[in-house]
């Protein structure tokens, strides 16, 4: 017997992709496009007729907040196995989760991901958290979340890479190849058999959110769109991420799930993505409850219509598209095009030739001591000092260590948002970590209640307070008002000041938390984020000295709530700073200047930039800066180079200075080492209202150094007859 052509593996995947599409009724064509949660034998009559094409592996679209929703493969065998052999087509569902950061080896939070400044850790994370979750049956990973965020009151701030398009962007890319194991940048024919198709979300501009209130609306410009929302998708598009996921919320009252513009005109046609769109939970129904479609077949139409191909967990397209195309008020061939993008995929991921799982092979890449050390590295690095007046690293030896603060003995707190996979019991907390760190001579106190700890510290030799925020107060649907510590905690810190021993705050959060008042009270902060399983080991190997902290922040820390938003690239004002005229645009109850600003980290030793140094070839459109980063200290540490640039005048004003390079720096103690970046066309254009490139002649200023506040600088131009050249070359 003759097998089909899309059952023949020798032919290629558009002629196999034809061959089915022909054989296809429009109600298997909408089933193809219609993603349901959690199958089970009540649905496996619509799996038969070839209604469902893709299950979600999850019980509730926040899955998120209800941890440890297990996964199980034998069921998922079950059901591909009537999809395969009992519907007409056979045609594979595509099984997809939240696989958010790491799998059952949890990884510190994508923010704090973040803060490691290191494409090569992202990657190799979520690589581990690709073989894990594809070892469970898991084909599809709704991750990268790749939203810029502003407003640390929005809870899902925690998800994403931080503030800023350029550090967003390269880890982006990261992330995309880590979960599909693409070399080129393209969606590949195939992915590796133990590796995961990625999706970058949430398209786009849900970070955007007013007041920080998840779901809610925005306004962004298209020229804040192109130039910041938008880039990070673009990095992640052009590594060949094969799927986008459409967001919630409108801007300026197009919802992002009906906004052509977005989805046809930019993704698919501008930046000529071949991957398929799918929506966010029930996002194309609730067109209707933002009131541009009237009932469910409009919402249909409106979804997919814009260029999102396929629904999660509405039902709207199954129950709409075949009826709306039989009418003709709807037109097969987009239809037509959200198919085949479907199966694009579906044949990449092999599951016409593979559609099960091995039930008992995950024992197999869960959890192996290689993927544990990663995480380690990762939590470790991620961690950012903010304060240290010399007591930290701490001694092993003949210390009596006092250990407080709500956080200390905890586990599933360390996780983080979304971590449906991870198990409390896998956790190291900080209190475990620190007893199997000690020296012989060293003895720790334990207590939680905050008076005996505070009673307790008179008799030790420093006390370390474990604060912040548990899981549970960031990730969807946890905003908050206030970045303040949550109740009680700022009070903790105060009364264990007057015991006059040395506090090491170790604080926990998965947002930029206010820290004003804890700067002053503590002699050591260190901001650990939401570092994952290994997160407790993690946070000793800094506090003991294993690790000199190299963490730097992807995101300003502001000094209050009512400073939100608060980013370093923002544009100028026509009233900007100097600081001593009084009316620019400030605030006169506080400081303008944030509490920490992006790109900030201390370390174990000190760091000075210097020689920096522009060069032009002007036959080259190209400016190369070259500096000199020193260890001054007495210890070996990491730093991160960065390089900031600001065009001077432009058409359109431009931040005051935004990233385009970086570096992690490893140097000896007393060790210098020239570093260079180089500026050309991509680091100096912007993109106009259609996202077209604009390079333009004029002033640019760069500076480079450890932080966005970095003052070493040189000038550059580029003359109206396009040549590159320097004004100012540095010191
Ligand atoms: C809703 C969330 O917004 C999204 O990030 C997630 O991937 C889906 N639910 C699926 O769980």
């Amino acid at each position: 017997m003759t097998i089909p052509a899309y059952k023949n593996p020798a032919l290629t995947v558009s002629e196999r992709i034809e061959d089915l599409l022909g054989r296809m009724t429009l109600k298997e064509k909408a089933g193809q496009l219609n993603q349901w949660f959690n199958l089970g034998p009540e649905h496996y009559d619509m799996v038969r007729k070839g209604e469902i094409g893709s299950d979600l592996l999850a019980g509730s679209p926040t899955a998120g907040n209800s941890p440890q929703e297990r996964i199980f493969a034998r069921r998922y065998n079950e059901v591909q196995k009537i999809a395969v052999t009992e519907s007409r087509l056979g045609i594979p569902l595509i099984f997809g989760r939240d696989v958010i950061h790491g799998y059952r080896t949890v990884a510190p939070i994508p923010l704090g991901m973040a803060a490691a400044w290191s494409p090569e850790l992202v990657q190799a994370a979520n690589t581990i958290a690709a073989r894990e979750a594809r070892a469970d049956g898991v084909h599809w990973a709704f991750s990268p979340m790749l939203d810029i965020a502003r407003d640390p009151r929005w809870g899902r701030v925690a998800e994403g890479f931080g503030e800023d398009p350029f550090l967003a962007g390269k880890l982006a890319a990261a992330a995309v190849r880590g979960f599909q194991g693409n070399d080129q940048d393209a969606i590949p024919e195939r992915f590796p058999v133990d590796r995961v198709v990625a999706c970058a979300k949430h398209f786009v501009g849900y970070g955007a959110a007013e007041g920080g209130r998840d779901y809610n609306t925005t306004e962004i410009t298209r020229q804040t769109l192109h130039n910041v929302y938008l880039a990070t998708f673009k990095a992640a598009i052009q590594s060949g991420c094969g799927t986008v996921m459409s967001a919630f919320h409108d801007i300026g009252g197009i919802p992002l799930s009906a906004h052509r513009y977005l989805l046809t005109e930019v993704l698919k046609e501008q930046w000529g993505f071949g991957g398929f769109v799918v929506s966010d939970w029930g996002a194309v129904w609730e067109l209707t409850n933002h009131g541009i479609a009237a009932d469910a077949g409009h919402a249909a139409e409106l979804g997919c219509g814009a260029g999102v191909d396929m629904d999660m967990c509405s039902m709207v397209y199954l129950n709409n598209l075949p009826d709306l195309v039989q009418s003709g008020k709807f037109s097969e061939e987009r239809l037509d095009d959200a198919v085949r993008r479907v199966l694009r995929i579906k044949f990449a991921l092999g599951l016409f030739e593979s559609p099960y799982v091995d039930a008992d092979a995950s024992h197999a890449v869960h959890l192996l001591p290689e993927s544990l050390a990663v995480m380690r590295r990762l939590a470790a690095d991620s961690m950012v000092l903010l304060k240290n007046n010399g007591v930290l690293p701490l001694r092993a030896d003949h210390l009596t260590i006092c250990l407080g603060g709500p956080l200390a003995d905890r586990r599933k707190e360390l996780f983080g948002c979304w971590t449906i996979d991870g198990r409390d019991e896998e956790v190291t907390t900080l209190k475990e970590a620190i007893t199997g760190r000690l020296g012989a001579e060293t003895r720790l106190h334990h207590y939680e209640l905050v008076d005996d700890a505070v009673k307790l510290a008179r008799a030790s030799d420093v006390m370390i307070l474990a604060i912040g925020e548990s899981e549970g107060r960031s990730g969807e649907d946890n905003c908050t008002t206030t970045i303040d510590l949550p109740a009680g905690q700022e009070a903790l810190v105060e009364s264990a000041r007057r015991m006059a021993i040395p506090i090491v705050a170790v604080v926990f959060g998965g947002r930029p938390l206010n820290l004003t008042r804890v700067m002053d009270w503590a002699d050591a902060v260190l901001f650990a984020w939401h570092p994952g399983i290994t997160g407790g080991l993690g946070v000793t190997d800094i506090l003991f000295g294993d690790v000199n902290p190299s963490g730097r922040l992807p995101i300003t820390f502001p000094r209050s709530t009512g400073q939100i938003p608060l980013y370093y690239n923002h544009r100028s004002t026509g009233r900007p700073l100097p600081r001593n005229s009084r009316r620019h645009s400030r605030y006169i109850d506080a400081l303008d200047s944030p509490l920490f600003p992006f790109g900030f980290g201390l370390s174990y030793t000190t760091f000075t930039y210097g020689n920096l140094c522009a060069t032009a070839d002007p036959q080259i459109p190209e400016i190369v800066v070259t500096a000199q980063v020193t260890n001054t200290g007495d210890r070996a540490g990491t730093t991160v180079a960065q390089c900031y640039v600001r065009d001077v005048v432009a058409s359109v004003a431009r931040p005051v200075r935004e990233l385009k390079g970086f570096e992690r720096v490893f140097l000896e103690a007393g060790q210098s080492k020239t570093i260079l970046f180089r500026l050309g066309p991509q680091e100096v254009s912007y993109l106009d209202d259609n996202g077209h490139e604009v390079l333009e002649p004029g002033r640019f200023q760069v500076w480079v150094g450890g932080d966005s506040n970095a003052d070493l600088g040189a000038d550059f131009e580029i003359t109206p007859d396009g040549r590159w050249g320097v004004i100012d070359k540095g010191e």
